[in-house]
C-alpha cells in the first residue's frame, strides 16, 4: 500500500514535469537530432558519389528545416537549450534557418543536375552553419 502510494507520487511528479515543458521543445530537439544524423549520412552518400540518394536525402533535410521554423512558439521561450535571443532576434535567427534550408535545397538540385562544384559549396555552407548558429543561439549548459 505504502509502496503504491510512493510510485503514484513519483508518477505524478514525472508527469507534471513533462507537462511543464512546451511540446515544441521536444519536437525541435528531435528534429535537430535527425538533422545531425542525416547530414552525416548525406556526407557519406556524397563520398560514395551516390547522387540519387544524395538528392532524396537533401530534400528530406530541407523539409526538416522548414518544419523547424514552426517549432519556436513564443510560449516555449526559456525552455530547452535555445537562448532568449532566438525570440528577441527572431528575424535574424529565422533567416539563418532559411539559409540552411536553401543550402539543402541547393544540394538536392545540384545532385540531380550533376553540378558537383555547386553541391560541394552548398554542403560546406550547410555543415559550417551548425557551429556558428550554436555559438550565438544555443546555451552551453
Ligand atoms: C539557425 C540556428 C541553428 C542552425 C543553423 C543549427 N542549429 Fe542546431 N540548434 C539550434 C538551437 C537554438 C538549438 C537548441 C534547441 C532547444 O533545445 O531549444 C539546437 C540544438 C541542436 C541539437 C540538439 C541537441 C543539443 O545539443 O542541444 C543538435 C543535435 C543540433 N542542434 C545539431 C545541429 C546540426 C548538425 C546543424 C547543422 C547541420 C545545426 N544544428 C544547425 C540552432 C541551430
Amino acid at each position: 500500500m505504502k509502496r503504491n502510494l510512493c510510485i503514484g507520487l513519483i508518477t505524478l511528479t514525472l508527469s507534471s514535469l513533462a507537462i511543464a515543458d512546451h511540446p515544441a521543445v521536444e519536437q525541435r530537439q528531435a528534429l535537430f537530432e535527425q538533422i545531425d544524423e542525416e547530414t552525416e549520412m548525406l556526407e557519406a552518400f556524397v563520398d560514395e558519389e551516390n547522387w540519387p540518394a544524395t538528392a532524396v536525402l537533401a530534400q528530406k533535410l530541407e523539409q526538416y528545416v522548414a518544419t523547424l521554423q514552426t517549432q519556436f512558439p513564443p510560449a516555449s521561450k526559456g525552455e530547452g537549450r535555445s537562448d532568449d535571443d532566438v525570440w528577441e532576434q527572431w528575424g535574424e535567427f529565422s533567416g539563418k534557418l532559411t539559409q540552411l534550408e536553401t543550402s539543402y535545397q541547393t544540394v538536392h538540385r545540384a545532385a540531380s543536375s550533376g553540378n558537383l562544384t555547386l553541391l560541394a559549396e552548398a554542403l560546406e555552407a550547410a555543415t559550417s552553419s551548425c557551429r556558428s548558429c550554436h555559438m550565438s543561439y544555443r546555451s552551453l549548459w
